[in-house]
């Protein structure tokens, strides 16, 4: 089977399974495990941040970010396809609390004049205050766009002078650093908070950081303690995305190149493409969304339905060239 559903289906190498049994570890939750210290030192200073935090997803890494910086009953502005506000089960309404206020946008995006126009600061009865904005840098729904780093500036500018926090969900922020030569540092020193995602295309089995400074980190981890999240002997995983970060962070522009590769030659036989597509995620517009996608199944490739007229296809280190050129045939036999 070739999976193309997302860069989330990635196995753990075998470089990467041997420093997961070789790691040595500790209990966490006591703040003794060395393997996730040294994670989590190592992720701060590669965002030049003062602290970071191992979480056990990018779900629970965008609610403690969320938790961290808002209180019950503030306003969150986010885009209309950001990943917290369709797919993370209202945890932000249900468990944070939040009022949402979105951006319609179909790349995910937004600019400092769009938070500007939308910010509530006065301290009035009537209103909920805007706490908190939250950008997503790439956007998954907005087929891996890239945010341009003055666009984020000019947005954390906006934030400084409402005194407003802003959080980066960038699952996939060294895909975007590939594409805007933007280090994530850069990116990092404009949010307050910014997380990624260890268990994506940098192949990690599970796992996210969530970094900042050290008095937000601290309530980040008390919230993680509250949600279940303190893990014991999560050096494991840590060693894992160590891994990653030492091993894997080069190849994704590999997933890249084979994403325009294979946009290229279907485009060419016909197929429609709805978004640009910097990175590793393509959208594909079809007829019958389900009926593709079970037909591509049955010729051994896996992508993922999504809503009524697309499909969603990811590369990721798993797919090789091979793979590539294969799904391409099979493309051109079912769907073209
Ligand atoms: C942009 C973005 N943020 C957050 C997440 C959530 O990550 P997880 O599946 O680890 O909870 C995802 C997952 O696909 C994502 O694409």
């Amino acid at each position: 089977m070739i999976d193309l559903r997302s860069d989330t289906v990635t196995q753990p190498s075998v470089g990467m399974r041997h420093a997961m049994a070789e790691a040595e570890v500790g209990d966490d939750v006591y703040g003794e495990d060395p393997t996730v210290n040294r994670l989590q030192d190592y992720a701060a200073e590669l965002l030049g941040k003062e602290s970071a935090l191992l979480l056990p997803s990018g779900t629970m890494a965008n609610l403690v970010a969320f938790l961290a910086q808002t209180h019950p009953g503030d306003t969150v502005i986010l885009s209309e396809e950001a990943h917290p506000f369709r797919y993370e089960r209202a945890n932000l309404a249900r468990v944070a609390g939040l009022m949402i206020h979105t951006i319609p946008d179909t790349l995910g995006k937004f600019t400092a004049k769009d938070v500007a126009e939308r910010v509530v600061v006065e301290d009035d009865p009537h209103l909920s205050r805007t706490t908190l904005v939250s950008i997503e840098n790439t956007t998954n729904r907005g087929g891996g766009a890239c945010w341009e780093f003055y666009d984020v500036e000019a947005i954390a500018a906006v934030c400084r002078n409402n005194n407003m926090r802003l959080h980066c969900d960038g699952a996939r922020i060294f895909n975007a650093c590939i594409v805007t030569n933007v280090e994530a540092q850069y990116y990092a020193r404009c949010c307050d908070t910014l997380s990624f995602c260890l268990s994506k295309g940098l192949g990690a089995p599970a796992g996210s950081i969530l970094a900042g400074d050290k008095a937000t980190l601290k309530r980040a981890l008390d919230y993680r303690k509250m949600l279940g999240g303190g893990m014991r002997q999560s050096g494991v995983l840590a060693a894992a995305g160590l891994y990653a970060l030492e091993n894997h962070l080069d190849a994704l522009e590999e997933d890249h190149r084979r994403a325009r590769i294979f946009r290229r030659a279907l485009e060419g036989e016909g197929l429609r493409f709805p978004l640009p597509s910097p990175t590793n995620i393509l959208y594909i517009e079809v007829n019958n969304p389900e009926r593709v996608t079970v037909a591509l199944k049955q010729h051994g490739v896996r992508v993922c339905p999504h809503g009524t007229g697309r499909i969603r296809v990811v590369f990721h280190r798993d797919i090789d060239d091979h793979a590539m050129a294969q799904s391409i045939e099979v493309f051109k036999q079912i769907v073209c």
